[in-house]
C-alpha cells in the first residue's frame, strides 16, 4: 500500500488546503492529513478543532485519514511506512522555507520523498492567517474555508 502524509498546521483548513489534498489523495492508496507542531506559530484553534474540521472538509475522500502527530514529520512517516510528504506551493515566498525543510527531511530519512503540488491559481494569495484575519475583522470568508466548516470558523473567530 502507497502512503502519503500532507502535514501542516491546518489553523484552520482553506479551500486552498482542501485542493491539495483532493488532488493529492489521487496519487496514493491512502494519504493522512497529518496535524503538527509547527515551533513558529501558536495556533488559534486546539488540536481537536482542527482535526474535526479537516475530517469535516475529506468525509467525501474514502482513501483520506486524519492524524495528529507531536514529534517529527519524518519519525511519523517511518511509523505507517509512509512513502512521501505532499506540499502546497503558493508562490516563490514560499519555496524558500519549503525547500529547507524538504533537504532537511531528506537528511534525516533519505526514504521518503517530498512532493510539491503547485497551488490552484485561485487559492495563491490564500493563507490560513489572512482568513484569520478577514473573520476577526468581519470580512466575508465563504470563498476561502470549506462550506462544511465555514460557520464553525465564523463564530470562533467572530467572538
Ligand atoms: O502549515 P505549516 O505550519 O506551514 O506547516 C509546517 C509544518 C507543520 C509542516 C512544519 O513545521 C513541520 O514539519 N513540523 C513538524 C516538526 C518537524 O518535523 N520539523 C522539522 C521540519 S524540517
Amino acid at each position: 500500500m502507497r502512503i502519503g502524509v500532507c502535514p501542516g498546521s491546518f489553523d484552520p483548513i482553506t479551500v486552498g488546503h482542501l485542493d491539495i489534498i483532493d488532488r493529492a489523495a489521487k496519487l496514493f492508496d491512502k494519504l493522512i492529513v497529518l496535524v503538527v507542531v509547527n515551533v513558529d506559530k501558536s495556533p488559534s484553534f486546539s488540536l481537536e478543532e482542527r482535526m474535526e474540521m479537516i475530517a469535516a472538509s475529506t468525509s467525501h475522500l474514502g482513501n483520506v485519514e486524519v492524524a495528529f502527530y507531536e514529534g517529527l514529520l519524518v519519525d511519523y512517516l517511518k511509523e505507517v511506512d509512509a512513502i512521501a510528504m505532499v506540499k502546497g506551493l503558493r508562490a516563490v515566498t514560499d519555496f524558500e522555507y519549503e525547500f529547507q525543510m524538504a533537504l532537511t527531511n531528506k537528511k534525516l530519512y533519505p526514504e521518503a520523498e517530498t512532493i510539491f503540488l503547485t497551488t490552484s491559481a485561485e487559492n495563491m494569495y490564500l493563507s490560513s492567517s489572512l482568513v484569520k484575519q478577514v473573520a476577526r475583522f468581519g470580512g466575508d470568508i465563504s470563498h476561502f474555508v470549506p462550506s462544511v466548516v465555514h460557520d464553525r470558523i465564523w463564530d470562533r473567530l467572530g467572538e
